[in-house]
């Protein structure tokens, strides 16, 4: 099946479609759903094919450049949002909560620990997700397990479970409205960092982080009074560079949005501006880690307790093979237990090849666990643990730690225990909201920062 033959060119836009025949279709590809309907697939796919591009090819260059950056230990990545996005949550106040934590989270860094924070939000394409099983079974009944809004529905009736490719036009126009509110706020005035009081007000009287944030904040004010005073108000102080990423799960998805760029006649995908092959997709020959090739992105991999140093090195000469600075991010997610142990020896081998990378944290994956009333949760302590280990490693191999990867939203929701405003176990049942993987509330995502910036600042 094509997706794109038959596609129009967009009008007055700078990428057409993109290559007929992908080189990943015909390889394994793991996690994709079982669509009832072929022909409905292929349609909504050449319809998706000739709709406009969510980001620009341009943009991807920029943030390219950035993730260079990072690499050189010239800047730190924070990326973050939900596990997993869905429909009904594509609305003005969740996505400003999730940007104003994110905002919040980003003025802690940058100022913490005096370095350029690039801002990626898990937002706005984040609708599709990996299962470790094909099937939930609920008393006696079994039913394809939820794999995201793109994909069938979280209700746990044989209708809403049974893929609808329908779902997949309903991710596109929710990733559109999601980036469209996020590049509203990234450059509309509200992420004027004069405004950095304000994206805590609904926030600072409950809990000791937005209290310690109101503090910086007050720093903050008087230092740009003072710039003020001086006559410097420096353009880079009204708006923030904000990137959009999710997981490249669904390869017919990912594929009707490549398109060629006029500039440089190369495939970009237009869906966000960074994506990446997630733990369970990554296998070399597979279909996940070909597309990823075929694109002109910054793209990212997860990588866990599980690879071996020539799995990393196999999957930069994969994903990489001139050494472009910034091209592949690589994401670790090995588990506090663990990642003092199983990341050095990953570490060491991309250093011996002479080769830089930006290496993100992903404190979340590696620590999961069940509850005794039966969610699924993680522990703060754990994921301050791995962020903790991960500054180890970098610190004893000389190498610069990157940046974060996080699941957290702007909401109170009780999905984590732990914290500075504490969530016990017992506590998690009051609002546990997550169609997936728990996340960090905001109160916990600010904790984690202050813990990250003294890390960062105190490095030798
Ligand atoms: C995720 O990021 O939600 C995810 C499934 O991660 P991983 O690929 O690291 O398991
Ligand atoms: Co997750």
């Amino acid at each position: 099946m094509s997706v794109t033959t038959t596609a129009a060119p967009v009008s007055g836009s700078t990428h057409a479609p993109g290559p007929a025949q992908a080189s990943w279709r015909g390889l394994p590809a793991a996690q994709q759903p079982d669509w009832p309907d072929p022909g409905r697939l292929a349609a909504v796919t050449e319809e998706l094919a000739g709709l406009p591009p969510l980001v620009f090819a341009g943009e991807c260059d920029v943030l390219r450049e950035r993730l260079a950056a990072v690499a050189r230990g010239e800047a730190f990545v924070l990326q973050g949002g939900d596990c997993a996005e869905t429909f009904a949550g594509a609305t003005a106040d969740s996505v400003r909560a999730k940007l104003q934590t994110l905002l919040q989270m980003a003025v802690v860094l940058t100022y913490g620990a005096s370095v350029p924070v690039v801002k990626i939000g898990r937002v706005a394409g984040q609708f599709a997700k990996p299962r470790s099983r094909p099937f939930e079974m609920r008393d006696g009944t079994e039913l394809p397990a939820y794999r995201g809004d793109a994909v069938n529905g979280f209700e746990f009736t044989a209708r809403a479970r049974t893929p609808d490719p329908g779902r997949l036009r309903r991710a596109y126009h929710c990733s559109a409205v999601t980036l469209n509110l996020c590049r509203a706020f990234a450059t509309g005035g509200y992420a004027d960092l004069h405004q950095v009081h304000a994206w805590n007000q609904d926030f600072v009287a409950q809990s000791p982080s937005g209290q310690r944030y109101e503090r910086l904040a007050g720093e903050i004010d008087r230092a740009l009074a003072f710039m003020r005073a001086c006559g410097a108000d420096p353009e880079e102080l009204h708006a923030v560079e904000f990137y959009s990423s999710h997981e490249a799960l669904l390869l017919d998805y990912e594929q009707a949005l490549t398109r060629t760029d006029s500039r440089t006649g190369l495939p970009y995908d237009t869906s966000a501006h960074f994506v990446w092959v997630g733990e369970r997709t990554r296998d070399l020959d597979g279909a996940h880690i070909e597309f990823a090739r075929s694109i002109r992105n910054p793209v990212g991999v997860k990588v866990g307790p599980g690879a071996t140093p020539s799995d990393v090195l196999a999957l930069i000469g994969r994903l990489n093979p001139g050494g472009e600075p910034g091209r592949l991010t690589l994401i670790t997610r090995m588990g506090a237990a663990r990642v003092r142990e199983v990341l050095p020896p990953l570490i060491r081998a991309v250093i011996a090849e002479g080769i830089e990378v930006p290496w993100v944290c992903d404190p979340m994956h590696g620590n999961t666990f069940e509850a005794p009333s039966g969610h699924k949760t993680r522990r703060l302590d754990d994921v301050l643990d791995e962020v903790q280990g991960f500054f180890e490693v970098h610190r004893d191999l000389g190498t610069h730690p990157g940046g974060i990867h996080i699941e957290f939203t702007g909401d109170n929701v009780t999905e984590c225990v732990g914290g500075s405003h504490e969530i016990a176990a017992g506590d998690l049942h009051q609002r546990y909201e997550t169609a997936c993987d728990p996340r960090l509330n905001r109160s916990q995502a600010l904790d984690l920062a202050f813990t990250v910036a003294d890390r960062y600042r105190t490095r030798p």
